[in-house]
């Protein structure tokens, strides 16, 4: 839609202005949104109005919000064949008894995550009941100011009794080189690019970690400032010290000098992951191929472990070691996913998915072969397989990896945004020119 932000010309900006400033309380209690994107489909332009107003503040900065017209029938054809945000805001004129079957087809196409605030017409308790009783997070009543927007944005994002904002994903490889870090950011790429979601990736293997020749940038700062204070570390410090690889993929990038002593401890390990969760919806944890205190519990408090294994014998104990430890300390979380990854070697024995499959008791999330022209040279050049080679077969399977870990249905591959591959375009060329 237009931008309808208001300008000071606006008249109705002032109504706004004032209720907003008679309404102190809720500015106070409205804190800031986290990164998560939310998307707003209004049958009232006064209530698209509101959004926009409430998008163009401070306290939602972080966020992407997007305003349409059409109210909840285009939200509905809108998500047949696209992924749904973290949030979306649906105003509707229609009345509850054809307010709720509406709503019961919005709810075919969310996928599990995703909260749904409904802006209506009637104020009626029992409506307001079966909209909850759907998994509705919030019923406003027009008109709506926009602060009391944000206030209920803020409250279903930063009550203390919600789940934190972010998924977690650690990445580890069953034996080192195995491609565990080239995997956790081809997929993170993926999620940036494909779910449009923001994405951090936090490099863990803080010697040797190559999150920033992947993503070709050479920050001074990163992960290791964090965990060496990490009760300093708060959303400003953690802005500065996030590399913005393209808009919606920041890295956490590793110092990789050797002069340093990392002592890393678990309980460092919790806070910073745990103040980037806060503020991105996806966090890909880059770990090294190791063991330690903190590596188990990194492994043990994520939401998701991808498991990378070669297709030999030592991977397959070693997966099999790490696949049964998982087992035994999170009872209540799903298994671990596997991903085989340099198989099809030829001339080479391996050890088939199947065995694997057996031996773990577990599905392969996905069998990558080994593809040595498109991933050296992607790696080599700074750039991501399928941003170097749109037609190798690698990038499909990233792109499976990225909806089954965040267990998204299968959708129409989206191809990365042009603006994504042009900006990394002059960066290849001066690879070129320095070889
Ligand atoms: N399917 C593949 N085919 C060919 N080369 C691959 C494949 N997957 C990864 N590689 C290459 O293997 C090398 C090692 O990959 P990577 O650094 O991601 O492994 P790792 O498991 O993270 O290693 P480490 O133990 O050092 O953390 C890289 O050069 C990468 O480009
Ligand atoms: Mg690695």
């Amino acid at each position: 839609m237009a931008n309808t932000a208001y300008s000071s010309a606006d008249p109705d900006m002032d109504s706004f202005v004032d209720d907003a400033t008679a309404d102190a309380a809720a500015a106070e209690r409205a804190r800031p949104i986290p990164r998560i994107s939310i998307q707003g489909f209004c049958d009232d332009p006064q209530v698209a109005d509101v959004l926009q107003y409430a998008a163009d503040d401070r306290r939602l900065s972080k966020a992407h919000v997007s305003v349409h017209m059409g109210g909840i029938g285009a939200a509905i054809a809108h998500y047949v064949d696209s992924p749904t945000p973290n949030l979306i805001i649906v105003d509707s004129a229609l009345r509850g008894a054809a307010l709720l079957p509406e709503l019961d087809k919005l709810a075919e196409s969310c996928d599990p995550g995703t909260r749904v605030i409904v802006v209506g017409r009637q104020n009626d308790v029992l409506l307001y009941r079966e909209l909850l009783k759907r998994g509705v997070s919030e019923y406003l009543v027009t008109p709506i100011e926009p602060m009391a927007l944000m206030e209920s944005i803020s409250n279903l994002y930063n009550n203390p009794d919600t789940d934190p904002v972010g998924h977690v994903f650690a990445f580890i490889g069953a034996k080192g080189g195995v491609g565990s870090s080239t995997i956790c950011h081809n997929v993170a790429w993926t999620l940036s690019e494909v779910l449009k979601s923001d994405v951090t990736i936090a490099d863990l293997d803080l010697a040797f970690g190559t999150t920033g020749l992947d993503f070709n940038q050479d920050p001074v700062q990163g992960i290791a400032e964090a965990l060496a204070a990490p009760e300093r570390l708060d959303d400003q410090l953690l802005d500065r010290l996030l590399t913005k690889c393209s808009e919606r993929l920041s890295i956490f990038a590793a110092p990789v000098v050797l002069e340093r002593d990392y002592e890393i401890s678990p309980e460092a390990c919790d806070i910073v992951i745990d103040v980037v969760r806060q503020n991105v919806p996806f966090v890909a944890v880059d770990l090294p191929h190791g063991w330690a205190p903190w590596t188990k519990r990194v492994l043990l408090q994520a939401d998701e472990v991808i498991i990378t294994a070669a297709p030999d014998l030592a991977n397959l104990r070693n997966a099999k070691n790490i696949v049964d430890l998982l087992r035994q300390s999170r009872k209540n979380d799903g298994k671990p996913h596997l991903v085989l990854n340099m198989t099809n070697v030829p001339k080479r024995q391996e050890i088939s998915q199947k065995e694997f499959e057996q031996a773990l008791d577990l599905k392969t999330m996905a069998v990558i072969d080994y593809d040595c022209e498109s991933f050296s040279q992607a790696a080599n050049n700074g750039l991501m397989v399928e941003e170097f080679n749109p037609k190798a077969k690698a990038p499909e399977k990233f792109r499976e990896i990225a909806m089954k870990m965040t267990r998204r249905k299968d959708m129409k591959a989206d191809k990365p945004a042009a603006s994504a591959l042009s900006a990394l375009a002059p960066l290849l060329e001066k690879f070129k020119l320095k070889r």
